[in-house]
């Protein structure tokens, strides 16, 4: 079994009502839930319509800027794809909450049909202080 290190599910979460401005205020809390105390820089919220404005866009494997060293990531269907430099993909279905490792993964949000309602939600970067704390009981 392939070794991901820190980054990992957290938890599942199916939000009772579909909306940004829900999913906004509860996204933060779910974390909160599953990690204990952390702060983040950034809430990232996609509705549906913002997510198939990307289709177009060519997903590649990639890291994200290097300032943002960790973040949870979360979606409704169509969970972002993550893989280890060496090409082993981990397995997340769909409402998974993960923290990622920005610096030891690469992610790519995943081909979706045009039909489909994806959600998207991204809290980044958690507190480097709080981030040990996290990874201590990582396995
Ligand atoms: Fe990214």
């Amino acid at each position: 079994m392939a070794d991901f290190g820190h980054t990992r599910v957290l938890g599942n979460w199916n939000p009772l009502i579909f909306a940004e401005s829900y999913i906004r205020l509860k996204f933060p809390l779910v974390v909160r839930n599953l990690l204990g105390d952390y702060e983040a820089k950034w809430l990232t919220v996609r509705k549906p319509e913002a997510e198939r404005e990307r289709i177009r866009a060519v997903s590649e494997f990639h890291t994200d800027s290097k300032r943002d060293e960790n973040f949870v990531i979360w979606s409704n269907v169509y969970p972002t794809e993550i893989k280890l430099k060496n090409g082993s993909l981990m397995t997340v279905t769909d409402g998974d909450v993960v923290l990622v490792d920005n610096l030891e993964v690469l992610h790519r949000r995943p081909s979706v049909p045009v039909e489909i309602d994806r959600w998207f939600a991204r809290v980044a970067p958690l507190k480097m202080g709080t981030y040990t704390e996290y990874f201590k009981d990582a396995p």
